[in-house]
């Protein structure tokens, strides 16, 4: 590849991303909404601080093996539900419960 056709490639790439941006696809999880929903939805099981209100539940600040998956992994967990926990599909909207993830992801590493 020459050098133009190199300088071509880069621009159409930024304009690609930009557009990608500019549709809402990309637009990262809102922490502070998450927070939102983690407290009314979530903190009654899981803590407010992520430790796990029962025995046997996950502690965030601990095990970050699973928040560490990918978005989409997360959110399907939280979405079919697992073990005790119920299924949110139909109970959230998916902008919820990936910003709550989101807010979820604080808790790493937390003392
Ligand atoms: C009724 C209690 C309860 C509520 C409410 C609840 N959870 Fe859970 N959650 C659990 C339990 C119990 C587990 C452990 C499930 C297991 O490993 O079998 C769990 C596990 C998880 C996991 C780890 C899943 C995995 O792959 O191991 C995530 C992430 C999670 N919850 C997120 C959420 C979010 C986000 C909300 C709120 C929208 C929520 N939970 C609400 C009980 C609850």
């Amino acid at each position: 590849m020459n050098r133009k056709v190199i300088r071509r490639n880069c621009g159409i790439a930024l304009l690609t991303a930009g557009i990608a941006l500019a549709s809402g696809a990309a637009v990262a999880a809102d922490v502070f909404e998450g927070r939102k929903v983690y407290e009314r939805n979530c903190a009654v099981c899981h803590g407010p601080d992520g430790r796990g209100e029962m025995p046997g539940m996950p502690d965030f600040t601990r095990n970050n093996r699973v928040l560490m998956q990918p978005d989409a992994a997360v959110f399907n967990t939280v979405s079919n539900g697992k073990g005790g926990m119920p299924a949110f599909r139909g109970l959230l909207e998916e902008r919820e419960i990936l910003d709550a993830v989101a807010f979820m992801r604080t808790f790493i590493g937390r003392r």
